[in-house]
């Protein structure tokens, strides 16, 4: 698992709002924001896991503390990433910081010449659906063919994409 890596820097933020990927967070300060957003969902043990599986971790720190945080893996053979987790803890929610950190991801995504983006989001979930949609995702009830290989749900999930140009 890369989070512990002795090469990689530790994030060291204080006193304004930063967006990072893959440096050396701490997991408990992972699990710290995820758990609670999460727990119907996680065990501690499972979302331990799923932190230890994702090949890019982002994270927003404000004054110290993180306060958000993306995982996402690499899927498929033709340059997808898939959004396993994304969640702003409650209290810093609805201020634009989700917003921003998926800003940065599809600016680093596409820099990096990953060709789409997918996820799967709770068909309720008006919040998340209303963010991804204005980052431009779309609902993708089919899968096109270069997009082989990506996990699938339930019927109680909205599958989105938004494709990289
Ligand atoms: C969904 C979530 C990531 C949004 O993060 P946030 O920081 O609160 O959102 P922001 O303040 O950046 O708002 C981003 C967009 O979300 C939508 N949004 C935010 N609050 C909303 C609300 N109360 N109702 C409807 N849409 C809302 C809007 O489209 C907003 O864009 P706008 O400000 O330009 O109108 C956050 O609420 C969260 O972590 N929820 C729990 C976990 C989750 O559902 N994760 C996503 C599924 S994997």
């Amino acid at each position: 698992m890369k989070l512990l890596s002795p090469s990689r820097r530790i994030p060291t933020f204080l006193g304004s709002t930063d967006i990072s990927h893959n440096l050396n967070y701490p997991l408990w300060q992972l699990v710290d924001v995820l758990l609670p957003l999460f727990g119907k969902y996680y065990t501690y043990t499972s979302l331990y896991e799923t932190i230890g599986s994702a090949n890019h971790i982002w994270c927003v720190y404000e004054n110290g503390k993180c306060i958000g945080c993306a995982l996402i893996t690499d899927v498929g053979s033709n340059r997808g990433l898939y959004i396993m987790l994304f969640g702003i803890r409650q209290s810093a929610q609805g201020r634009g910081i989700g917003k921003r950190l998926l800003e940065s991801i599809i600016i680093w995504s596409s820099r990096h010449e990953y060709k789409f983006i997918y996820l799967h989001t709770e068909y309720d979930n008006e919040k998340a659906i209303g963010m991804y949609q204005k980052a431009g995702f779309r609902k993708q009830f089919y899968q096109p063919d270069c997009m082989d290989q990506l996990p699938q749900f339930g019927s109680d999930v909205v599958p989105m994409v938004l494709f990289l140009t």
